[in-house]
């Protein structure tokens, strides 16, 4: 079992397999051009794997594929397999953009995928091109609808920016709840790449746009599982909210990271980073897991985001942390 110096236990393992992305979402990435990291300072899918091998002996039951856009790798659904044919029980997920996935879906299913997170921050055509900046929607949503058509679960994360696609929320939350997918709407997570000026909804102002229309929702109990606060409406249906601004947030934080250079990064928000590249690439694993546990010990106890400051904003973007 791997427990933090926090005494948080730690099950889950996101893993990033590229930080490339085929698009430029304002909240995310820097409009101007700007250099990605050498293709061969990225670890291989067999090096990557060594990794999870030993994380999920260690205790990892879920391991999440992440990017940049992790679909731009080629042969995902072989490194899929590789991690599906070593425990098969293990919650295997990814998350994407969707714009390549239609025609992927079913090979990543039959690879032993089992849930697929998808962002989709407005159903507007125009809107969605101006937060991805690239005409993306109608691809998007077919990737959507072959996720679920080949039985993947499906989940929706939407990011509600101020004066952009905040009124969209709504319109979102009853597509979703029409096709049955999980939705959580996500707070903008303030860093040093996004657009300058960009501002998110909180929680509170999310909550007020969704209840002007449908009033009648309850607290869902906490699930120390999962980062969002779900809300239950009167037919059963439930929309979550991502708060990583609130104070007790991180307390049942149950994950870490591995980037696609080999960095591991305990928090989203946190500039040290250990890397296990050398360790792995000469098959020295068990200096890997003393780094894996010394980045746990180091672990912060909370994201600064959280803090009462409106001005802490993070070095690292979403492509680079595997979000
Ligand atoms: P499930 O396994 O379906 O619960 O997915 P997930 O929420 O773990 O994964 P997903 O890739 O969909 O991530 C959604 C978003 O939640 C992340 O990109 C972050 O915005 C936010 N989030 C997840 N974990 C953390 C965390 O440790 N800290 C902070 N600040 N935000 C997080
Ligand atoms: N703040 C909040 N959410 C973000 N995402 C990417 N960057 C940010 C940010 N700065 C979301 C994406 C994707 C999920 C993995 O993280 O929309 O759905
Ligand atoms: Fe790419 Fe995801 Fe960042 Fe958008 S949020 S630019 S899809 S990595």
């Amino acid at each position: 079992m791997l427990i933090d110096g926090f005494g948080r236990k730690v099950d889950y393992l996101r893993v990033s397999v590229t930080e490339r992305c085929n698009f430029r979402c304002q909240y995310c990435m820097p409009e101007k051009p700007f250099s990605w990291v050498p293709k061969e300072n990225l670890l291989s899918y067999e090096d990557l794997f060594k990794f999870i091998k030993v994380s999920i002996d260690e205790g990892i039951k879920k391991v999440r594929i992440t990017g940049g856009e992790p679909l731009l790798r080629e042969d995902l659904d072989k490194f899929i397999k590789m991690v599906f044919d070593y425990k098969n029980d293990i919650d295997l997920a990814l998350t994407t953009n969707g714009f390549l996935l239609s025609s992927i879906a079913k090979k990543l299913k039959e690879a032993g995928l089992k849930r697929i997170n998808i962002s989709l921050d407005t159903l507007n055509k125009d809107r969605a091109k101006q937060i991805a900046q690239k005409d993306v929607l109608d691809k998007v949503l077919e990737g959507i609808e072959e996720a679920s058509k080949v039985g993947l679960k499906v989940k929706i994360n939407c990011v509600p920016i101020k004066g952009i696609n905040d009124i969209d929320i709504v319109e979102v939350l009853e597509f979703c709840k029409s096709k049955a997918y999980v939705i959580r709407f996500i707070e903008f997570m303030e860093n040093n790449h996004a657009k300058a000026g960009a501002k998110g909804l909180n929680s509170d102002e999310i909550l007020k746009v969704i209840s002007k229309k449908y009033p009648n929702f309850v607290k869902v109990p906490r699930d120390t599982s999962s980062p969002a606060q779900y809300y239950r409406f009167e037919d059963g249906y439930e929309f979550g909210i991502i708060e990583p601004h609130k104070d007790d947030f991180c307390s049942s934080c149950n994950r870490i990271r591995l980037t696609a250079e080999g960095f591991l990064i305990p928090c989203l928000y946190f500039e040290d980073a250990m890397s296990i590249k050398d360790a792995v690439r000469n098959n020295r694993i068990d200096e890997a897991v003393n780094i894996l546990k010394k980045v746990l010990e180091n672990k912060p106890e909370k994201n600064k985001w959280s803090s009462k400051s409106d001005n802490e904003i993070s070095t690292r973007a979403f492509y680079q942390t595997g979000g």
